[in-house]
């Protein structure tokens, strides 16, 4: 089984984002496939209304992580989960350079999923500048520890997504082997260090030429796409491409 996750980000309003979900809630997933939107929090509700009853899952893209109180402009993660969300995106790296998200905060979002019956998506992913200096273990490995430390989850109740931050938005893909290495390392990190079992997905400029080469990995469990997922005919390539990959 092999994830395919749509990360909407601040692209669509809810109008689009609504007529986007319509579009995806017609196409026949791919055998083995298991397909989640992530829509804009106030698209939240319009995309749940046109994907109820398809095979697509909702994810949610950030979430507080308090379950209530007076937290102005903030949403929870029990909030997410009464909307319908199974998932969250936690520590996404737009989140930490943009917003400011440290690793303790991803932590406690992370927490606060567990807590609220929502799978956290825990992103990691290096820098230009990690790459440049060789740290993109150091990187992973830091961002790892500080979220998965002191949290009690069995296997398999969260996912990592390795999302290289150079590879967003650039059009710059990390090579499917390369990827697929880093993939098995973090698996192999979560399960000396902490005794669990997670799936792996890849994220970063994937496109409907390059998705089957990441789908086909071993340790790649799944991608996580931006811009392409945005738009229907692209994601019924990208379908497509994994269809005929099979
Ligand atoms: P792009 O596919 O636009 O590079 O974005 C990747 C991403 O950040 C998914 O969360």
């Amino acid at each position: 089984m092999k994830y395919f996750f749509a990360n909407w980000k601040m692209y669509l309003t809810a109008a689009e984002s609504r007529s986007a979900a319509r579009s995806l809630a017609g196409f026949s997933l791919p055998e083995g496939i298991r397909a989640a939107v992530f829509p804009n929090t106030l698209a939240f509700s319009a995309a749940a209304d046109e994907l109820g009853g398809s095979y697509w899952q909702l994810g949610a893209q950030n979430v507080d992580s308090t379950p209530q109180g007076a937290y102005t402009g903030a949403t929870s993660a029990l909030m997410f989960k009464e909307a319908g969300a199974v998932y969250a995106l936690v520590g996404h790296s737009e989140r930490r350079h943009i917003f400011g998200e440290t690793d303790e905060a991803a932590h406690n979002k992370t927490q606060a999923c567990l807590d609220a019956g929502l799978i956290p998506v825990v992103c990691v992913g290096e820098s230009e500048s990690d790459r440049k200096e060789d740290k993109r273990q150091y990187r992973l490995k830091k961002q790892l520890f500080q979220v998965f430390t002191g949290l009690n989850l069995p296997s398999g109740a969260a996912l990592v997504a390795y999302e290289p931050v150079w590879a967003i938005g650039s059009g710059e893909p990390c090579a499917p082997a390369d990827a697929d290495d880093v993939a098995g390392w973090i698996k192999l990190e979560l399960s000396q260090s902490f005794g669990l079992t997670a799936a792996v997905l890849y994220g970063g400029s994937v496109t409907p030429d390059n998705v089957a080469g990441y789908l086909e990995r071993e340790a790649i469990d799944g991608v996580l796409s931006g811009s392409a997922s945005t738009r229907p005919d692209s994601v019924a390539a990208m379908l497509a491409a994994v269809e005929g990959s099979g």
